[in-house]
């Protein structure tokens, strides 16, 4: 199995390097990453030596540079894209440079190389905001999306869709919940949270703090993704989630408690423009037919979780001192 990945130095995509590098012996994989503020080779300084494991700067709009890698490879797992919120509101148009037209680049190539299997990733907020006691998300949910970076996903699943439909393409696509873990970019909830808290800074909550989100750890995605991989029905969309829906001020107490902090240390700031109230995901198609399931509860991934950012605050603080970006530079002689 020879692999594309794409956005690998980003927080899913290298948790998924690591993931299959440790399952597969016989897998090779090519990671084209553009290293935006959001990729960071560090993530990866764990595989950088291993043979099977190859990493290309590049940016995927890059149509000659996507051709020539996905000519050599089997399978593309797509996770490249801009994604975070906040960002997309202050400036849209990376996201549909990215999400959009470098999706688009992808599948031109999978096409023109003989239909590759094509496998992108994305997320649960393409269906928009759920109210309190709406049922969840899943397959047939129609698409509502509410944010520049939502709805930029959802035109990249689009087009995914549209060229299974009208050339034939071998694709699927997992619409995903919020993922916490490892190297998880520190402008998210769960590591900006933790990271302000071990430095004794305080936490922003957006509004009253009572928005809903659901969370999957992050290698249980990466199980999903293989999953859906391996065994699932080409042409198919699976909704991945993790059974765990908790409010913003939910995770936050969490996150006091287990670091012996009490409320003083939250600041409510303005709410974000166009706040999604409440993401839910149904698992029950993906169980019923690829028999996947979380296996973390969140109460054991968010403790390993803080752990990880208590153990491995030099990784954190290289990210908002700006040092990640030299890594590369010295990694790679450039
Ligand atoms: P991330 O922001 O941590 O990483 C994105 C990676 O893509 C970075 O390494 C960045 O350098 C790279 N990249 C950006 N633009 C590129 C370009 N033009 N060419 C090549 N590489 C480029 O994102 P993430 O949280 O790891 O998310 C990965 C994927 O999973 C995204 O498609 C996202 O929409 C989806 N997703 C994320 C979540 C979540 O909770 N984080 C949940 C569901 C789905
Ligand atoms: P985030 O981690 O940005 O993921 P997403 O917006 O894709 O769900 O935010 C998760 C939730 O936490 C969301 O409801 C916004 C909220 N939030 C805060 O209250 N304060 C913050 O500083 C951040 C980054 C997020």
């Amino acid at each position: 199995m020879k692999i594309l990945v794409t956005g690998g130095a980003g927080f899913i995509g290298s948790n998924y390097i690591q993931y299959m590098l440790e399952k597969y012996p016989n897998v090779t994989i090519v990671n084209l990453d553009l290293l935006t503020y959001a990729g960071n080779v560090a993530n990866l300084a764990i595989v950088e030596n291993d043979a099977r494991y190859f990493f290309v700067k590049g940016d995927i709009c890059d149509a000659k540079l996507v051709n020539d890698l996905v000519k050599d490879v089997d399978t593309i797992v797509h996770f490249a894209a801009e994604s975070h919120v906040d960002r997309s509101i202050m400036d849209s148009s990376s996201f549909v440079h990215t999400n959009v037209v470098g999706t688009l680049t992808l599948l031109e190539a999978a096409k023109n190389n003989g239909n590759k299997r094509f496998h992108h990733v994305s997320t649960d907020e393409v269906f928009g905001s759920l109210g309190k006691n709406d049922p969840a998300f899943n397959e047939s949910t129609p698409y509502d999306p509410r944010s520049p970076y939502s709805a930029s996903k959802a035109g990249s699943d689009h087009l995914v869709r549209a060229y299974f439909h009208t050339h034939g393409l071998p694709i699927t696509i997992s619409n995903c919940s919020n993922n916490y873990g490892p190297y998880q970019f520190p402008e998210k909830l769960i590591p900006l949270f933790v990271s302000n808290l071990i430095d004794g800074k305080k936490v922003p909550i957006y509004g009253a703090g009572d928005n809903i989100r659901d969370w999957l750890h992050v290698r249980d995605h990466c199980s999903a993704i293989d999953r859906v991989v391996h065994e699932g029905k080409i042409g198919e969309t699976y909704c991945v989630g993790g059974n765990a829906e908790r409010t913003n001020m939910q995770i936050t107490q969490i996150i006091l408690t287990a670091m012996n902090m009490n409320d003083e240390m939250i600041e409510f700031v303005d709410d974000r423009k166009g706040h999604d109230k409440r993401y839910a995901i149904d698992n029950t198609k993906i169980k019923a037919e690829l028999g996947w399931e979380p296996s973390v509860t969140f109460e054991e991934g968010i403790t390993q979780t803080i752990h990880w950012y208590k153990e491995n605050q030099k990784w954190w603080r290289d990210i908002k001192s700006g040092e990640y970006q030299e890594y590369y530079k010295k990694q790679y002689s450039v």
